[in-house]
């Protein structure tokens, strides 16, 4: 039951999509996704990743928003009760969340501060360099207090006073500037020679299967999805809530946002090349290097250079920020359900706890890449399939797709339990070996995984 004290439920469905679209379009649609179709075939990349996003991306925020909405609790207890002996595995989620949280939260202080520079583009002629130097500063200290502060600010507010009036500023604000970016872009001359590095398809790279995996992982990350925000941003809606169109409506929003993005970002590195004369496959970056030090420099010679600057800002921050209150909601959530702590002193106890968690990455911003590497390996993947497998499996994917499509406006057919049960299980089954090769530790966490369902399972039916 989510009480008052607790901070109150999504008073619209409107008020829950909207929330949902914004923990779903993080930087992750802006800096990532442009970049994965260029480096994997193109708009033949479109391919596998609408193939993802319909058979694994929508059927499983189907599942996480039926799994929220039946059971009307955050993800441990969810899950809990479900299979008890696997409880651990949401707070595994939650635990997870919240370390993606303590960097993401560095990066968008970069943001900010960044924002603060777009005024005088003091990055100069070398972003380079000054990106350097600013890490090396203190900035990136304070700015990640500051943002820590923010969302402490907005969580502890509660889902309605603070997730949802916010979301609702933050994600039409999201469109309107990104939509103003692909116009503005797509008017530069070159834009049209940067689209075509963009979308220009290679159908061979179908054939590897690397890039499948790669359009997995992005679907899954994009949409949030195995961290558990889902389930618990789908607890706090009134009983009896629609599933399978507001699944469809989130992950559809998300994935025209990310194609959105990468029209403005292309067209935009398509002018720098033909403004420089640098060929454009020199220019194309992703991640920090994108955002911190490519998109400065073209930004120094685009024309309304400052307005363009502050826009791109903007859209990183309030992208970003409408992901990172929504991680910490997905620790804070179980936290005060489970120990009926009080918002405000659990969301306080996160942010201290955080802003010291945040403090080597803000530091030496060499750590954060590390750290990445270790959640997408031991979190992601490993808590996607124990999900397919407790509510898939254990649960029964038949079971939840009757509460799916007693809810629903419209109905899910069969096909859905498949991908659950089936064809999830084996796409990410098939990431966690490649994993494992990789890092042989991982067969212990497998193993434990494995036990506990295993465990369940028995005390299910004995
Ligand atoms: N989906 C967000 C992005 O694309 C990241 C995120 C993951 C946010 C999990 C919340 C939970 O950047």
């Amino acid at each position: 039951m989510v009480t008052k004290s607790m901070g109150g439920g999504w008073t619209t469905r409107t008020g829950f999509i909207l929330a949902a679209i914004g923990a779903a379009i993080g930087l992750g649609n802006i800096w990532r996704f442009p970049y994965m179709v260029y480096e994997n075939g193109g708009g033949a990349f479109l391919v596998p990743y609408f193939l993802a996003l319909f058979l694994i991306g929508i059927p499983m925020m189907m599942l996480e928003l039926g799994v929220g909405g039946k059971t009307g609790a955050t993800t441990p207890l969810a899950i809990k009760k479900t299979v008890r002996e696997s409880e651990f595995l949401g707070w595994w989620a939650a635990i997870n969340g919240f370390i993606v949280l303590t960097y993401y939260i560095v990066i968008l202080g970069w943001a900010l501060s960044y924002l603060g520079y777009s005024f005088t583009l003091a990055w100069g002629r070398e972003p380079n360099l000054f990106f350097g130097q600013f890490l090396g500063s203190y900035y990136p200290l304070i700015a990640m207090l500051i943002v820590w502060a923010i969302n402490f600010i907005i969580v502890r507010a509660g889902v309605e006073d603070g997730l949802e009036k916010t979301n609702k500023f933050f994600v039409p604000a999201l469109w309107i500037i990104v939509i103003m970016m692909v116009v503005g872009s797509l008017t530069l001359e070159g834009a049209s020679s940067g689209l075509r590095w963009y979308l220009k398809p290679d159908f061979s790279s179908l054939l590897d299967p690397n890039i499948w995996m790669n359009a997995c992982g992005q679907v899954f990350f994009s949409l949030s999805l195995a961290f558990g925000t889902m389930i618990t941003y789908a607890s706090y809606q009134p009983k009896n809530s629609d599933v399978a169109k507001n699944a469809s409506i989130i992950a559809l929003a998300n994935c025209g946002f990310s194609l959105l993005a990468g029209f403005a970002i292309f067209s935009t590195l398509g002018h720098m090349s033909f403004v420089s004369g640098m060929p454009i496959t020199d220019l194309i970056e992703e991640g920090t290097a994108l955002a911190f030090i490519t998109f400065p420099a073209v930004l120094n010679i685009l024309p309304f250079s400052i307005i363009f600057s502050i826009l791109f800002f903007i859209l990183l921050i309030f992208a970003g920020l409408s992901s990172s209150v929504s991680l910490l909601e997905t620790t804070a959530g179980p936290i005060i359900e489970k120990f009926n702590m009080s918002r405000e002193k659990t969301v306080l106890i996160l942010t201290l706890v955080g802003c010291l968690m945040s403090l080597p990455f803000a530091l030496s911003a060499g750590n954060i890449g590390f750290v990445d590497e270790i959640v997408s390996t031991y979190g992601l993947p490993l808590i996607g399939f124990a999900e397919v497998m407790i509510f898939g499996w254990v649960y029964g994917a038949n079971k939840l797709r009757s509460y799916i499509n007693e809810v629903s406006d419209f109905k899910i057919g069969r096909w859905w339990t498949w991908m659950i049960k089936i064809v999830i299980p084996v796409v990410l089954g098939y990431g966690i070996l490649g994993n494992i090769l990789k890092q042989p530790g991982l067969v212990i966490v497998l193993v434990i995984i494995l036990a506990a369902i295993l465990a369940s399972i028995n005390s299910r039916f004995s």
